[in-house]
């Protein structure tokens, strides 16, 4: 995947645009942000040059001509087909309106699955583009419905979603379908997968997408390696697999939906709605009945967060509010708290404090925590970021958020910048499920990381997948050091239970030793919730927290993090 475009920010393009962005390659096409000299935001979508000879130019033209006379709230306006020359080579483009927003397929990589209103208000305003699409003089059968084609704008209050209405991949003769081309097919109603389009197979993938929102899976689970299958082994291997086993039942993913609910999704699925009309009444005849009075009292909508969030520590203690973990305490001081906090000592010596620091380890050992009191400890200006705040909430946005967001620590500096689950915020760019909005995304955080030192920030970075971090970020300068946070050993199990029934009614005899050798394997986490559900116990009977409590709770709940899990951190190594 390509870090840069053929046109650089700034520079002009046809003399009537000028580059905000270059945001990616997708589906054949360059994609930047781009201001025209309204100073309107665009997208602009540029055909690959290399491929510009295996195109069908025509016929593109002449449905970018018909497109661009679509109009329709929940349609994404474009423009017809353009070309310039420059530099002795021919370029062809077209534009796009701007949304601020994202795709469905970037929301659901980083929400997984959607509840039921959110999914009605995306699913309703798509269908309605649909019905448009397919009531024109000249009916106009979308056929690659799926959640790529989807954007999602959060500009207002209310969730809106438009319909991008062409996929320029499919005018292009002999490419090598991506994996993400190819999961195309996998949305697609099997008669279609030749290539035919029919209003019922815009419906059948639309229900696809509904099943996917609300359920964070396929309808079928296809068993093959997308990624080196030939295309027409995946068609088969789709026809086959739809063929021969049912549909998993929603209500096996999800609760909130109902038995009324599930014959919508599978009479559209099994292709029996006839239009788009009977397909729009069915599912708002069910909402007006079902749900729509509920909804105000929904608090579980997608709200995109404006602003970067601000200190959000409560406690006050630093490192000594840290159980146990005597070796990661004095490498934290050694390595971060000393250079920070006696910095004209360590200058004297010319020894620069760090750029950054990694922490990597299992869910549950302590790693948001720790990060926390390294921030008290070091009493810098705090800044906390979860990927949910910034990573593509807006994602055509996040670039300049991320610009503020430095912008913010140096105005504030000295600030600690906390990235907490990193691996959602900077993915290795060339991984081939993320969409090539995160490439800008990445490109931007290593430009605003590179020695940070030098403006008075200091980076913490936590995740528990740091095989899927891109390489870039580890490099000195940036994350300079890597610091694996284990699963408790025996004497901080023990420091973890103490400090965890600190406070509470505890029998006398209750002996933090035994319980330290009884709960080998278990994460810090784990001993909050084994201490937490044997205070119930006790609570219960109305008695102090007894020995036994921990032997009934330990009966029930095993370790949440395997030993195989662990050994894989212990041998991880960049
Ligand atoms: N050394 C410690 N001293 C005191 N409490 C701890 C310690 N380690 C972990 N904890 C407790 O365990 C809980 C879980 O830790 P934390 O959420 O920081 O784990 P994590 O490594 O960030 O997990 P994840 O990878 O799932 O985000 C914390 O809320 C904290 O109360
Ligand atoms: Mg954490």
């Amino acid at each position: 995947m390509k870090e840069c475009g053929t046109f650089s920010q700034n520079t002009s393009i046809n003399n009537c645009y000028t580059v905000l962005y270059f945001l990616g390659e997708s589906d054949g096409c360059e994609v930047y942000r781009i201001q025209n000299q309204a100073l309107e935001l665009k997208f602009l979508r540029l055909i690959k040059s290399e491929l510009i000879d295996q195109i069908d130019l025509d016929r593109l033209q002449t449905d970018l001509n018909r497109i661009s006379k679509f109009h329709h709230k929940n349609l994404v306006q474009c423009d017809p087909l353009q070309n310039f020359i420059s530099q002795g080579v021919r370029y062809y483009y077209f534009l796009s309106d701007f949304i601020s927003g994202e795709t469905l397929s970037d929301l659901l990589i980083r929400r997984i699955r959607l509840n039921l209103y959110t999914t009605f208000d995306i699913i309703l305003d798509v269908m309605m583009a649909l019905k448009y699409l397919h009531d024109l003089p000249e009916q106009y059968i979308h056929g690659y419905v799926n959640p790529d084609n989807f954007y999602i704008c959060y500009d207002d209050k209310k969730i809106k979603a438009y319909l991008f209405p062409i996929k320029i991949s499919h005018y292009i003769n002999g490419i090598k379908l991506s994996v993400q081309n190819k999961f195309d097919l996998s949305y697609m109603a099997t008669d279609n997968l030749d290539g035919r389009k029919t209003v019922k197979g815009d419906i059948f993938s639309l229900m696809m997408v509904m099943y996917k929102c609300l359920t964070g899976v396929q309808a079928w689970i296809y068993d093959f390696d997308w990624q080196d299958s030939s295309v027409d082994f995946i068609k088969k291997q789709i026809e086959i697999t739809r063929k021969v086993s049912a549909i998993n039942h929603l209500s096996f993913y999800t609760t909130a939906v109902d038995e009324d609910f599930e014959k919508i999704v599978y009479k559209g699925l099994n292709q029996d709605y006839q239009n788009i009309v009977e397909l729009s009444e069915a599912l708002q005849h069910y909402a007006k009945d079902t749900f729509m009075i509920h909804r105000k009292s929904s608090n579980d909508a997608i709200e995109p967060v404006a602003s970067i969030p601000k200190n959000t520590l409560v406690i006050n203690k630093g490192l000594s509010a840290i159980a146990g973990m005597q070796v990661l305490k004095k490498q934290l001081q050694d390595d971060i708290i000393s250079p920070l906090c006696e910095y004209s000592i360590y200058q004297h010596y010319r020894i620069s404090p760090l750029n950054g620091i990694l922490l990597y380890g299992a869910a549950g050992c302590g790693k948001t925590y720790i990060a926390q009191r390294i921030a008290e400890e070091i009493n810098y200006h705090y800044i906390e970021v979860k990927p949910s705040d910034l990573a593509s909430s807006y994602i055509h946005g996040t670039q300049e958020k991320i610009g503020r967001l430095f912008r913010q620590a140096r105005e504030n500096a000295p600030t600690l910048i906390f990235l907490d689950e990193v691996d959602a915020m900077l993915p290795k760019r060339d991984a081939t499920n993320i969409s090539h909005h995160y490439t800008a995304e990445v490109n931007e955080f290593l430009a605003q990381m590179t020695d940070c030192a030098e403006q008075n920030i200091f980076i913490i970075a936590a995740t528990n997948r740091p095989e899927v971090i891109d390489n870039a970020i580890l490099r000195t300068g940036r994350l300079d050091k890597l610091l694996y946070v284990p699963p408790p050993d025996f004497s901080t199990r023990q420091a973890l239970l103490e400090m965890f029934l600190e406070g509470r009614p505890v029998d006398g005899f209750l002996d933090t030793y035994t319980l330290a050798f009884m709960t080998t394997g278990y994460v810090s986490s784990d001993l909050k919730f084994l201490v937490n559900e044997a205070a119930k116990l006790a609570l219960k009977v109305q008695t102090v927290i007894r020995h036994e409590h921990f032997e009934e709770i330990l009966k029930k709940y095993r370790p949440s993090i395997s030993h195989e899990q662990i050994t894989k951190y212990e041998k991880f190594r960049f």
